[in-house]
């Protein structure tokens, strides 16, 4: 133990110093550099990069989106660039990782973007994306991970360590409190200190203080009355000073509105391009630039320091990343590896909402003719949703994926379109009237609905529901879907249903009238694949919802206690803290599937539930047994209640989980730490943290709203 000290003591001194001296280097580099040289490194010079100082050997900082995968390339200014290899790696978005409840599945989906990235000659990945999901119309939820933030810190650390692993620089998005798309550039978000620190912060909080992560990216909307990317509370007060973030605040591209408050209040780089800024390309027109700048009054030994605080963060972030000795692999680029993460993610992302008289898994020996209906079936994704499309190497559709695991086999795969994918579009008769005829013919049925996105980045809402830019009208399923069900159903009670998109969606037109409903998100390159396996039982289940789904829309808690979208000046978030489950336990209104539910083909018994407290640790310990016949994976959640509480607090809240793979029959001991944390709740009185010495229960299950076990603590 003494040698692993000093050893510890030695690394943690060699690292200092090793800090010092490269502080040193940037220091004597700004010395060396003139205010333009300075300027032109704090804004853009194309589309998605800013200037470097060539005479110095400082390159240009290179940027690409997304969350999941690397943008197509635009060249510069969106000019085409032919000569480029980028049709990558397409990963489940950001919903379908946050899904599979496993943290190394996020370490690993970082490692390929941060390695992809590298490959094709970027400095930093614009991801992750990790809004709260507070209304289940926002456009992009399906980019984020969760309407929990514990859910979320746990899953974000692992995709930011992953990415700069290789040399790359993650970043994270939006800060903060973006969590619509209707009126994003205007909108003035308004909430009360304890759900900031609550519920929208916390992931960020992970990001910075864990996960280490090198850059950020401010939000289109204002907060408190200030736009995100240059509000003083947000970023000079909390996210430098309060959390000693030393990286680089990166503008949302067009999020800058004002020089002053860019230069004094932290934004570090100001991006934008001729779709959101009225200047055109003309960068020298930006904000940071040149003119502007200029123009404000400030005084000089002021200005210098702002503005060498910025250039230092850059020069430091490329000293950890592109200028760092270590860090010159070369990544690789739409590997086999990589579509197997993709895969696995998957695989371990989709969830199985519902599944009467064990209908999945299907037996190939018993069945043969299988009809699979839906436009979403035979659609690929990956080009759509706004800035995070990519250009996939493949994209295996649901029913190419069904095609793909019967091969060899004598059962017959029939398909019919059943509805038509066009904004507002009905019920179309011909459609519903050919998927009866495949349906009345089969012996199960597979409709794949739900929701979609635009195709075409350039017309995001090109018959998209789920897109940057655009929130959904209702949550309803669009297109005539609900009839479709229903006029499948009257010809074939065998039906199972395959949901697709940013996720939660009515079901109540249909879902006590089929046998199973699945949820796939959008579920990458391989999606199709880990779809069909589920369904043929070669993969059990193990995703669950990382978000609650609602009955109907006017039950979710941003409508009924807050607001949404807003006046189209303000929005208020009277829901507070009363987030998803939170919301739905609390006041006692069932949903239609609870947050952290998701069935597999095999069952679990948890025992034996233990809790100490001591030292100021809480020690949770249970055994958790595989009693079907199948392996599979369970993700045992554990949440805490304050018995007692000063202040009305959430009925329950996730404090800790763990994915627990048995074979069959086998059992396992499960040991949780809780520490002082997960008992705290914000105090808006004393403005800080508290917990309150008492007694609290500890609950444990399978889902939010599947509690198995339930024990009270003394915590002092
Ligand atoms: C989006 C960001 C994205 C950026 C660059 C913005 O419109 O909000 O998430 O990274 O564009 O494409």
């Amino acid at each position: 133990m003494p040698f692993l000290l000093s050893l510890l003591s030695c690394c943690l001194q060699v690292a200092a110093q090793n800090n010092i001296a490269t502080e040193q280097k940037i220091n004597s580099l700004i010395k060396k550099m003139t205010l333009q040289e300075k300027l032109g490194m704090i804004h853009a010079n194309s589309s998605f990069t800013s200037n470097g100082v060539a005479r110095l050997n400082i390159p240009e900082l290179v940027m690409s989106d997304g969350p999941h995968g690397v943008r197509p390339e635009h060249g510069r200014d969106w000019e085409k660039d032919e000569n480029v290899n980028d049709s990558g790696t397409y990963l489940p978005t950001g919903n379908t990782l946050a899904a599979t409840w496993n943290p190394a599945l996020g370490y690993q989906y970082g490692a390929v973007l941060g390695s992809e990235a590298k490959w094709r000659g970027k400095d930093v990945i614009l991801g992750p994306g990790i809004n709260i999901i507070r209304t289940p119309l926002n456009g992009r939820n399906f980019e984020y991970l969760s309407e929990d933030p514990y859910l979320i810190s746990k899953m974000v650390v692992g995709y930011i360590q992953g990415v700069q692993a290789q040399g790359i620089s993650a970043c994270v998005k939006h800060f903060a409190a973006n969590n619509q798309e209707i009126l994003r550039n205007s909108i003035n978000v308004e909430m009360s200190e304890r759900a900031l620190r609550e519920i929208y912060l916390p992931g960020f909080k992970a990001a910075v203080l864990t996960g280490k992560v090198n850059t950020l990216m401010g939000a289109y909307n204002k907060f408190r009355g200030q736009w995100c990317t240059h509000n003083k509370y947000l970023i000079n007060d909390i996210l430098k000073k309060e959390w000693k973030f030393d990286g680089i605040v990166i503008s949302d591209w067009g999020a800058v509105h004002n020089t002053k408050e860019a230069l004094e209040n932290g934004t570090d780089i100001e991006m934008g391009s001729e779709f959101t800024l009225k200047s055109g390309t003309d960068y020298s027109k930006f904000f940071l630039a040149d003119s502007a700048v200029a123009s404000v009054k400030m005084d000089k030994v002021k200005l210098d320091k702002l503005l060498d605080d910025k250039v230092r963060r850059i020069l430091r972030i490329m000293y950890r990343t592109k200028l760092a000795a270590s860090k010159k692999s070369t990544g690789s680029y739409a590997t086999k590896e990589h579509s197997a993460v993709a895969a696995k993610v998957a695989e371990e992302g989709i969830v199985l909402l519902k599944n009467n008289d064990h209908f999945f898994p299907i037996q190939k020996k018993n069945i043969k003719t299988i009809a699979v209906i839906g436009e979403n079936a035979a659609r690929p994704n990956a080009y759509g949703g706004g800035s995070s499309q990519v250009k996939a190497l493949y994209e295996v559709t649901p029913l190419q994926g069904i095609k793909n695991i019967l091969k060899g086999t004598d059962v017959t795969v029939s398909y019919a379109r059943g509805y038509k994918i066009e904004r507002n579009a009905a019920a179309n008769d011909t459609l519903i009237a050919e998927a009866v005829k495949a349906a009345a013919n089969a012996d199960v049925v597979i409709v794949a609905g739900g929701w979609v996105h635009g195709y075409n980045y350039n017309v995001w809402n090109d018959n998209a529901y789920d897109a940057e830019g655009f929130d959904k009208p209702n949550m309803d399923m669009p297109f005539g879907q609900n009839e479709l069900i229903n006029a499948v159903l009257k010809v074939n009670p065998n039906v199972a249903v395959v949901l697709m998109g940013g996720g939660a969606i009515d079901v109540s037109g249909w879902d006590k009238k089929v046998k199973t409903i699945i949820e796939a998100w959008y579920p990458g390159m391989e999606g199709g694949n880990a779809l069909a396996k589920i369904i043929f039982g070669e993969i059990n289940p193990s995703g669950k919802l990382p978000v609650t789904f609602p009955k109907h829309l006017s039950e979710s808690p941003a409508h009924v206690l807050g607001e949404y979208p807003g006046d189209s000046v303000n929005v208020k978030y009277s829901d507070d803290i009363f987030v998803g489950y939170r919301y739905f336990d609390t006041y006692k209104v069932q949903p239609q599937f609870a947050f952290g539910h998701g069935l597999s083909y095999t069952s679990f018994e948890y025992k034996n539930l233990q809790v100490n407290y001591a030292n100021k640790a809480t020690t949770v310990t249970l055994i958790i047994k595989n009693t079907g016949g199948t392996a599979g994976a369970e993700v045992v959640q554990v949440y805490v209640n304050e018995k007692s509480p000063e202040i009305k607090r959430p009925e329950k809240e996730l404090k800790a989980f763990a994915k627990v793979m048995l074979k069959a029959g086998e059992e396992k001991q499960i040991k949780l730490t809780l520490d002082e944390n997960a008992f705290q709740y914000f105090s808006e009185a004393k403005n800080k943290w508290v917990m309150k010495p008492g007694r609290f229960n500890i609950l444990v299950g399978s889902s939010s709203a599947d509690i198995r076990l339930e024990k009270g603590v003394d915590v002092k």
